[in-house]
């Protein structure tokens, strides 16, 4: 096992009715900004519920912060935190709103003249403006983590940022939420989440015992609730399963002790940079491939999972560990995502080139656990899912 610092600050409030909670742990003398999407919120009744919890207190609203939280949309935010003097920030919605608001925290304290550099130049967030989130869409965990991601169409880039000051204070986890969530996001959802364990999880032996039987766990759990939760979103045992099995896939306890990948999330935001791709079915494009090419390295991981997970216990550890990125393939497929980037665009051709330019010209030269994976593997990578 490797060495580890773990700490998560981050409280949560999890389960039925705990958006009334909110008066508690909102600070009472705060300006506050709640920042939601564009609209789910007011039709499901979630406003609602926020609004009475929240009345008294002194709340002005910004709405329309898209999928891929978009950075001119979080400019605009930016200013009217400035001019109203916001000092904390409500996040209502899924990953996209809360990685807003975490850039405006960031961005709010931030002394630079330029708040694109806090992305383009990977600048950590020692502090942020505090914000607090009530989680509408289980599948970035994002309410218990301290990244984000951020769009920006002008320039077709997607960036990542973080930095211990971006925790959320508290998160409101009620399951309830779920009932009204879309098949297509439900199945976003499972399939981002899974990847996330496998981005944890699938690289070499480390003799981390207990992190691959709680990642193994998430798998199997989210492998068991997600026809459940696909099949009756207010089934409110399966979304409560649903939903904390995407929290603790990336609120870091799984990822201590180990080696972790993510090049899959490099090269799937991508793909959502270039064609507006739903995150997650950049992941479900991208992952089989990278197993496929990264197969030696990788192949004990990947016979452990297809034994434990999916329960392949005959044949030879190659043979185990093929199986193994097959089982995951038909899981994918099972929630009607699509893996393979020509099922997606037309203008698939020459992606994996634009991709081993950018990542050339950006000094990413060494991808995932070992900081081997070049661009030129990437290329290969890419072009292997079309
Ligand atoms: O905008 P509204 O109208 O609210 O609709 C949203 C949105 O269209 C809708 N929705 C959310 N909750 C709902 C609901 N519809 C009905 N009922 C509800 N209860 O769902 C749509 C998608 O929402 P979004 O927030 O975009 O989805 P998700 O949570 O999957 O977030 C995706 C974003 O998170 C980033 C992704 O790159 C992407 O930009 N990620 C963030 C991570 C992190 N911070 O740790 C890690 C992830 O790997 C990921 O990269
Ligand atoms: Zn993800």
């Amino acid at each position: 096992m490797l060495n580890f610092e773990f700490m998560n600050p981050t409280k949560v409030l999890f389960g039925k009715g705990q958006i009334a909670s909110l008066a508690k742990e909102v600070p009472s003398d705060a300006r506050i900004l709640m920042l939601y999407g564009g609209g789910s919120i007011k039709k499901n009744g979630i406003y609602e519920q926020v609004k009475d919890a929240l009345k008294g207190f002194d709340v002005l609203e910004f709405s329309g912060i898209p999928a891929n939280p978009e950075y001119e949309v979080l400019l605009e935010a930016l200013k009217m935190i400035r001019e109203e003097k916001i000092s904390f920030m409500l996040a209502v919605g899924g990953g996209s709103v809360i990685d807003g608001v975490k850039f405006l925290s960031a961005a709010a304290l931030y002394k630079g003249d330029n708040p694109w550099d806090i992305l383009s130049l990977k600048i950590r967030t020692e502090k942020g403006l505090p914000f607090g989130t009530v989680l509408t869409l289980p599948a970035t965990a994002s309410e218990m983590n301290s990244g984000a991601v951020i769009s920006r169409k002008a320039t077709q880039e997607k960036f990542s940022m973080g930095g211990p000051g971006l925790f959320p204070k508290f998160s409101i986890l009620d399951p309830q939420v779920v009932a009204s969530i879309p098949e297509r996001q439900l199945a976003n959802g499972i399939t981002d989440a899974f990847t996330h364990v496998l981005e944890q999880y699938m690289t070499y032996p480390s003799g981390a015992l207990l992190q691959d039987r709680i990642a193994e766990g998430i798998m199997q759990t989210l492998v068991e609730v997600a026809p459940r939760v696909i099949k009756d979103p207010s089934d409110y045992e399966a979304a409560a399963n649903f939903m904390w099995s995407c929290t603790m896939a990336l609120n870091g306890l799984i990822q201590k002790g180990v080696p972790t990948d993510w090049a899959v999330h490099f090269m799937g935001h991508e793909l959502t940079a270039l064609f507006g791709i739903d995150h997650a079915r950049t992941l479900a494009i991208i992952a089989p491939s990278h197993y496929r090419y990264n197969f030696e390295s990788k192949k004990e991981k990947l016979a452990q999972y297809a034994e434990r997970v999916w329960g392949i216990t005959t044949g030879t550890l190659e043979e185990k560990a093929t199986a193994g990125i097959k089982a995951t393939e038909n899981f994918f497929h099972s929630l009607e995502i699509d893996t393979k980037l020509s099922e997606y665009t037309p203008e698939f051709k020459g992606t994996a080139q634009i991709i081993f330019r950018r990542f050339t010209d950006r000094g990413w030269l060494g991808l995932g656990e070992h900081k081997s994976l070049t661009p030129a593997d990437v290329e290969k990578i890419v072009e292997m899912s079309y």
